[in-house]
């Protein structure tokens, strides 16, 4: 996801410290390039080894070394950085970047990139409702620096209050959306994710293998790139994406409730749901007693979503999700005119690499014109980009 991004993590010196080296893994493992810059202050809390051999780069400490200068100076650091991480953030380091301070290294590469500049502040309450450190942090928010802000919490110090660092994951998080494209913005996104549970009786239910993957890894990407995201979920174990509004549902028919009450706002609506295609006739209100050898189950057809959704007289941009164990592009062709969609996403599922529960998938994109996109295996976030990428030039 940040594959090629080169990234600046300055760490400066809060008892947090040892937060920003789960910052750093999460950041590697998404393949950004960091290199971490610590203040002296910081190296009082965690040493520049332990981010050193996580980073596999030279931490920088000095502004003034002789070798790290040589082989990379300050500048360059600064010159090359695609955007530039402070976590945690010191009210010291917020008041010096606020007075254009630059007297160390990472005072001083703040001061001289043109990267954008993500500050994920962390101190005692009194410290963060100081006036004095409010007026640094507003004034740094007009100039377009970029806040993660802390949270409410028990602090190091035995305060209780507004202070702790945010969770690495929201800083990261904040970092991917800081380097996204901001190319959605304006446009309302349904997306419907998981599977669906059609209930037989109060124990058992019908259902099938979808994870949400695909459909929450949609609304991640689209929330990031500015899009106002709703997001309808069948029964799933995934967190919601920071900043999309869920709508959790169960069965198809209140899947079919929700997306249809919502259609009127949205420009664009993404089925990637696996919804029932068939519920049980009826559901018993008691437990289904066994009784004989066999048990037959009487089952109706569920109202079929996508079609409806084409059928509507000013209907948003709809791209549909195929999943089919045969014959893909026949059966996801047929469906795209069928239901009147705009794109269908074909997946394979009897691949073990693709469709349900795994990380990555393999999909075919079709469009109303004839247009095939092969999409070769990749992760289920950057099938996304591509999807919201085509998106985007459609719309
Ligand atoms: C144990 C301890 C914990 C500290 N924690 C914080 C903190 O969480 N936030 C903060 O703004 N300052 C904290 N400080 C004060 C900073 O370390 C101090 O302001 C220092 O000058 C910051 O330097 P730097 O911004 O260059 O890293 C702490 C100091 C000590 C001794």
């Amino acid at each position: 996801m940040l594959k090629d991004k080169r990234i600046i993590l300055g760490v400066t010196g809060g008892i947090a410290a040892y937060k920003a080296v789960e910052l750093l893994r999460l950041l590697t493992k998404s393949g950004a390039d960091v290199h971490v810059i610590m203040t002296r202050s910081a190296r009082e809390f965690v040493t520049p080894l332990t981010f050193q051999t996580l980073s596999a780069n030279p931490v920088h400490t000095e502004l003034f070394s002789l070798i790290a200068e040589r082989d990379i100076g300050h500048i360059t650091l600064a010159d090359r950085a695609d955007l530039l991480i402070i976590a945690p953030a010191t009210a010291n380091i917020i008041g010096k970047i606020a007075s254009g301070i630059a007297d160390d290294m990472l005072s001083t590469t703040v001061m001289a990139t043109k990267a954008p500049v993500l500050i994920a502040p962390a101190m005692n309450v009194n410290m963060y409702t100081n006036p004095v450190y409010r007026e640094n942090e507003e004034k740094l928010r007009r100039f377009g620096y970029l806040f993660v802000p802390p949270e409410q919490g028990t602090l190091a110090c035995g305060w209780e209050g507004e202070g702790k660092l945010a969770a690495p994951e929201s800083i990261f998080e904040a970092a991917v959306a800081a380097l996204s494209p901001r190319d959605l913005v304006g446009q309302t996104i349904l997306i419907t994710a998981g599977p669906t549970r059609e209930e037989l009786d109060p124990v058992r239910f019908i259902t099938n293998h979808s994870s949400g993957k695909m459909g929450y890894a949609l609304a991640r990407t689209a929330q990031r790139r500015g899009a106002r995201v709703i997001l309808v979920s069948g029964p799933v174990s995934l967190p919601a994406p920071n900043g999309v509004e869920l709508k959790p549902v169960v069965s198809a028919d209140e899947m079919l409730t929700a997306v249809m009450a919502r259609a009127g706002e949205c420009t664009v609506i993404i089925k990637a749901a696996a919804v029932a295609d068939y519920r049980p006739l009826t559901r018993s209100g008691q437990k289904i007693k066994k009784k004989g050898d066999e048990l037959s189950l009487r089952f109706v057809k569920t109202a079929d979503i996508l079609a409806r959704l084409g059928s509507l007289a000013d209907r948003p941009y709809l791209v549909g999700f195929a999943a089919e164990t045969d014959n893909l592009k026949t059966f996801a062709g047929k469906k795209l005119h069928e239901k009147n969609a705009d794109m269908i996403v074909a997946n394979d599922i009897s691949r073990s690499d693709a469709g349900f529960h795994v990380d990555t998938n393999h999909a075919v994109l079709l469009f109303r014109d004839g247009r095939e996109t092969e999409c070769p295996l990749m992760s289920k976030d950057d099938l996304a980009a591509v999807i919201l990428d085509h998106i985007v030039s459609e719309l």
